[in-house]
Formats: structure tokens, sequence, C-alpha cells
């Protein structure tokens, strides 16, 4: 679980990161699909060029599923209960790829707001995107 400094550190980044929520998530996109791009086979039903409306649209929807887990940083299981049966029992993504992903939106945030990312910001959000990912996979068996 993060620590009260942990939790503030993740708000404060996320007060400036929800307003560019739609660029973060299609440029966290773009770096998973660019360096990783095996993580294109659960998406074959997606136009994932560079700035597709398809790529914007969906990394809107998982960045506001980031803003969701910010709003009740107590309760990640709670606010993520529905997106974790998603994920495991219909997409069954393989856990991997949330390390991936997770790696991706460390990336566009570090490289948006680089004053802001300290080692213990950095630290924070790590470990927060590590409690989303736990709680996306913890339904797998
Ligand atoms: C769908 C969030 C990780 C694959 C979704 C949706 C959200 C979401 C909000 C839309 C659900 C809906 O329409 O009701 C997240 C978050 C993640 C994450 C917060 C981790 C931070 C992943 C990963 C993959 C993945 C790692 C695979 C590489 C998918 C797919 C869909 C989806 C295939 C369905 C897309 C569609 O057909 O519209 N996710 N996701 N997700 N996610 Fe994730």
């Amino acid at each position: 679980t993060l620590t009260q400094a942990e939790k503030a550190a993740v708000v404060a980044i996320w007060s400036k990161a929800s307003t560019q929520a739609e660029a973060i998530g299609a440029e966290s996109l773009e770096r998973l699909f660019t360096s990783y791009p095996q993580a294109k086979t659960y998406f074959p039903h997606f136009d994932l060029s560079q700035g597709s409306s398809q790529l914007r649209a969906h990394g809107s929807k998982v960045l506001n599923a980031v803003g969701e887990a910010v709003k009740h940083i107590d309760d990640i299981s709670g606010a993520l209960a529905k997106l974790s049966e998603l994920h495991a029992y219909i997409l069954r993504v393989d856990p991997v790829n949330f390390k991936l992903l997770s790696h991706c939106i460390l990336c566009t945030v570090a490289a948006r707001y680089p004053n802001d990312f300290t080692p213990e910001v950095h630290a924070a959000w790590d470990k927060f995107l590590s409690s989303i990912s736990s709680v996306l996979t913890e339904k797998y068996r």
C-alpha cells in the first residue's frame, strides 16, 4: 500500500495530467505498440496507426480509469472491479503486458512533466501503477 507521501505525490501529478488524459493515454499506447509490438495482438480490430481516433479514444478511456484509481486511491480494487473482470475473464490479457503499459505511462508522464518527476514521484507512480496492475490481474488464476 502507498504511504501518505506517495499518495500525495500521485495526486499532485494527476492534477496536471488529468487535463491531458487523452494525449497522455494515446502516447502511452503508441509507446506500448512501438516498443512491444506483441501487445498489438489484443487489438486486431483497432486502427493502431499513430494518432488514430481509436487510439486516442482508447487512450482516453485507459487514463480515465487511472483517474478513477487516483480518486479512490484507498480502494483501487473497488474502483476498478468491473475492469478487473473484463481484463481477466473476457479479454484474457497476459499480465506481462500490464508491466509494459505501466512503464509506457510512466515514460509519457516523465517526458511531459520533467521538473515534477523527481525520484520520489517516480517511485510513487511506479508503485501506484503496480497497484492498478495487481487489481486488474488479481482475478486471473
Ligand atoms: C479495454 C483500462 C491494461 C487491453 C479497456 C477499457 C479500459 C481499460 C477503461 C475500456 C473498458 C470499457 O470499454 O468498458 C486499462 C487500464 C490498464 C489496462 C487502466 C492498465 C493500466 C491493458 C493492457 C492490455 C489491455 C496491458 C493489453 C495489452 C484491452 C483491450 C480492451 C481494453 C483489448 C478492449 C478494447 C475494445 O475493444 O474497445 N482497458 N487497461 N488493457 N483493454 Fe485495457
